[in-house]
């Protein structure tokens, strides 16, 4: 397995392109499904995460081709055309699913398309217990019968779904989208109340509309859908990943330097920008993205709390810790959405990190100066944590089982070496 080498102390300067969003592309792939027609995907990025999903798709009998390269930021993002003529395996099978939770996005459309679907329980992951009541819960209120059976859900609904109120009682991202996707083939009105206001669904919406489906509220909490007989194909260009442009400004505030994200959207990320600004970096909108300075001054503590958008976004949580790990001062950090979100705090207290975990809450003590370390992480965010800690930490640090990282971060080596970071992909035979 690849490690990543990184030697502390080296500021960064210049430019990172930033890519097409993986949670808005992995609920777009899906949408596929509901379409006889072309769905196209520009500006897709290149991840492991994006590969699973579309080895599950093809063999829901989707036509997955890559059709090139879009201008992205200076650099290229992908373009896949899915068509799913005909729906001709409705299985998502444990070996597949398991792989990444995502997958449960195809129940919703395979059910609303093909009349019934049997997708493996995705099971517990490593940031918690990740149930998936929500999703079922909101299918059967569209009139699917869904009966749990030898680890799979298998649902149906063969006079198809119709429209219903639903009223999620606690927000849930890929709830929403598999209730959004479903409903724009139900029967009549959907309402779907106390819905993910992310960007990523909105996205989602958005590219619904372009293949036809009524939706109204997109942007809300409150989504109000027409469903229709049949939607068509489209082309839709992937919002930028708010997440990655979060992760690089927060490994620009933690090395120091000048580092200009390009193709970021600073309207997507108020809240962690103004994180950023408090611990004490300076942000600016530039024309084609933004620019993260610190050139000279500590950073300094601040207090963090997760929270569905447009809070901060528990997905930039690690990071923000490994950054406050250096400031001057304390900080609080407190885990709303997931249970078990802490895994990089042993590692990250391996390089010399002060902090106490009391329940969802993590006490950051700022230190003068972390110190390289073997580390490893059981999560995609937990580890780009780790990297961004080696970024200020004396002497080296090895960030063992990289796979995490390619699930979400593409070419993030080489992004940040061309900002002048010493970092380096160890292939396993000459680690
Ligand atoms: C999505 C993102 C993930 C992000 C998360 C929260 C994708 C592919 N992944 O995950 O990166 O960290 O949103 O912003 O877009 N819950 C239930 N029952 C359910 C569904 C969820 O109790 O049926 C709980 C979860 O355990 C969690 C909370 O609701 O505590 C939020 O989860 P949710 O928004 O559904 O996250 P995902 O869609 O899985």
């Amino acid at each position: 397995m690849d490690k990543i080498r990184i030697r502390g102390g080296k500021p960064l300067r210049g430019t990172i392109p930033i890519g097409g969003a993986k949670n808005a592309a992995l609920p777009l792939m899906t949408a596929s499904l509901l379409t006889e027609g072309t769905l196209t995907l520009a500006n897709l990025p290149h991840l492991a995460d994006i590969t699973t999903l579309a080895n599950l798709l093809a063999q829901h009998g989707v036509d997955l081709r890559m059709d090139g390269h879009s201008p992205n930021g200076g650099h290229t993002g992908r373009v896949l055309s899915l068509t799913a003529k005909r729906i001709s395996n409705t299985t998502a099978p444990y070996d597949l699913v398991r792989k990444m939770r995502a997958s449960i996005l195809v129940l919703g459309p395979l059910l609303a398309r093909a009349g019934k679907a049997r997708v493996s329980l995705p099971g517990g992951c490593a940031i918690g217990t990740r149930p998936v009541d929500l999703h079922l819960k909101g299918l059967q209120q569209l009139g699917a019968r869904i009966e749990l059976k030898e680890g799979y859900i298998d649902a149906e609904a063969p006079n198809g779904l119709s429209g219903a109120e639903i009223v999620f009682p606690s927000v849930s991202v890929g709830a929403t989208e598999n209730l959004l996707m479903a409903a724009t083939l139900a029967g009549g009105e959907t309402v779907l109340a106390n819905a993910a206001r992310e960007p990523e669904v909105t996205d989602l919406a958005v590219c619904l509309q372009a293949m036809g489906a009524r939706i109204e509220g997109v942007g809300s909490d409150t989504l109000r859908i027409q469903g229709a007989r049949s939607l068509s194909g489209t082309r839709h260009d992937i919002v930028p990943d708010r997440i990655e442009a979060g992760t690089y400004a927060m490994a620009a505030a933690i090395a120091g330097g000048e580092v200009e994200l390009a193709g970021a959207r600073p309207e997507l990320m108020h809240a962690a920008l103004e994180i950023i600004r408090q611990a004490g970096a300076t942000v600016t909108p530039t024309k084609s993205g933004i620019m993260i300075r610190r050139i000279a001054g500590a950073l300094r503590g601040t207090d963090v709390m997760t929270e569905p958008f447009p809070g901060f976004p528990t997905d930039l949580q690690a990071q923000i810790m490994a950054l406050l790990t250096t400031a001057e001062g304390a900080s609080m950090i407190t885990e709303t959405i997931f249970e078990n979100r802490f895994m990089h705090v042993p590692e990250l207290r391996r390089m010399g990190a002060n902090i106490n975990l009391h329940g969802a809450s993590a006490m950051v003590r700022g230190v003068p100066r972390l110190t390289g370390a073997p580390v490893m992480a059981t999560d995609l965010r937990a580890s780009v944590s780790l990297v961004l800690a080696g970024l200020v930490a004396e002497g080296e640090t090895l960030v063992n089982r990289v796979y995490h990282l390619d699930r979400g971060y593409e070419r993030l080596e080489e992004k940040l070496a061309a900002c002048g970071a010493e970092i380096e992909r160890v292939k396993e035979a000459a680690a």
